[in-house]
């Protein structure tokens, strides 16, 4: 079984989630309908509504129900992704041009609280006051990684600590909630709930660790928008704080220089080739391997079947992306 396998046994039920998703964010208002839609039709791996199928797949399987959780975590990240572009100043997403870009911050920021407010319009479908909760959690804690990350801007003395706390917010902890939600609606086994969350949380650290490797080393065409955007940002992610912390002073100095000088004192283009090429990227992607091999580790504690194997193909495919 490979990724495309997976996409393709779960496509009937993908395809009625596209629906459900473009459905929850349709209204009258033209600005909000074309804006929400721009970035919806520009598609994206669905990666989110993915582990919450397969999560499923460890207790009664209802899509019916499933899809009433895969479409908000789907629009709860689509919302931070509007989100986020306004605070990254991005000009593309997805291949497409942003919303703040195509509009402006104002009406993203707009798009945004819209599309997460029809989230909350489709979990008001679930009695159990537990998901809401998660959901609820989950979505302060991306505020605050987000949040983190503005005030780490260009600060070159934070640690790894700060990193790992950063991504967990930011990303981790929402593919955990989708591993875990889905197990839950399904009724799954309190022990296979908490094992497939594990996962979701392994997952999605090495997750935005690849997403950082892939910022320096993937070509736009990969992207969907340019290399190099996290540093050009002041966004230190991970490769950038190793060589910090151990690479050698010629090194180090010019990549201190262009973060204390917040981009002045050297072209990005050579700090980012410097990087690209250096065991900054090594490091990191042998830390996205630990989290993997900690996330398979969790998942063996379930029983062996098809949806397994699937959320196993899923974690390679994360050590292994290229997009
Ligand atoms: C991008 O997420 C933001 C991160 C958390 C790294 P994805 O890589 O899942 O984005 P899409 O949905 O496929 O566009
Ligand atoms: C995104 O992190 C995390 C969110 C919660 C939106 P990034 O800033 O690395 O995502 P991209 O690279 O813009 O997709
Ligand atoms: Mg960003
Ligand atoms: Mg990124």
């Amino acid at each position: 079984m490979n990724l495309a396998d997976v996409y393709f046994d779960l496509k009937g039920d993908l395809e009625e989630l596209e629906r459900e998703l473009s459905s929850a964010i349709a209204t009258d208002h033209p600005v909000l309908n074309e804006a929400s839609h721009h970035l919806l039709r520009a598609g994206g791996k669905r990666i989110r509504p993915v582990f919450v199928l397969l999560a499923g797949k460890f207790g009664n399987y209802s899509l019916e129900r499933l899809k009433l959780v895969a479409a908000p975590l789907e629009l709860i990240h689509m919302a931070t992704l509007v989100h986020d572009d306004v605070i990254d100043d991005a000009e593309t997403r997805r291949g497409r041009k942003t919303v703040r870009a195509e509009w402006d911050n104002r009406i993203a920021m707009y798009t945004g609280d819209y599309i997460f407010a029809r989230s909350l319009k489709m979990i008001a479908h679930l009695p159990d006051p537990k998901i809401h909760r998660a959901l609820s959690n989950v979505v302060v804690q991306v505020c605050e990684g987000e949040i983190e990350q503005i005030r780490d801007f260009y600060n070159w003395q934070q640690n790894l600590r700060n990193y790992l706390r950063r991504i967990k917010r930011k990303t981790a902890l929402l593919i955990a909630v989708s591993c875990e939600l889905g197990a839950m609606v399904s009724e799954a086994q309190p022990q296979d709930v908490r094992a497939l969350r594990d996962f979701g949380y392994y997952v999605g650290m090495a997750f935005q660790v690849i997403d950082d490797i892939l910022d320096f080393t993937g070509t736009e065409k990969q992207l969907g928008k340019p290399a190099g955007s996290d540093l050009r940002q002041g966004n230190i992610t991970l490769p950038v704080l190793y060589l910090l912390a151990h690479a050698d002073e010629a090194t180090r100095q010019p990549i201190i220089n262009y973060i204390q000088s917040e981009g002045a004192a050297h072209p990005a283009e050579e700090i980012v080739q410097l990087i690209k090429e250096s065991e900054g990227i090594t490091f990191a992607q042998s830390l996205a391997d630990k989290y993997l091999n900690k996330g398979l580790h969790a998942l063996y504690k379930l029983p062996h079947n098809e949806a397994r194997d699937a959320l196993e193909q899923l974690a390679l495919f994360v050590g292994k992306r290229s997009y």
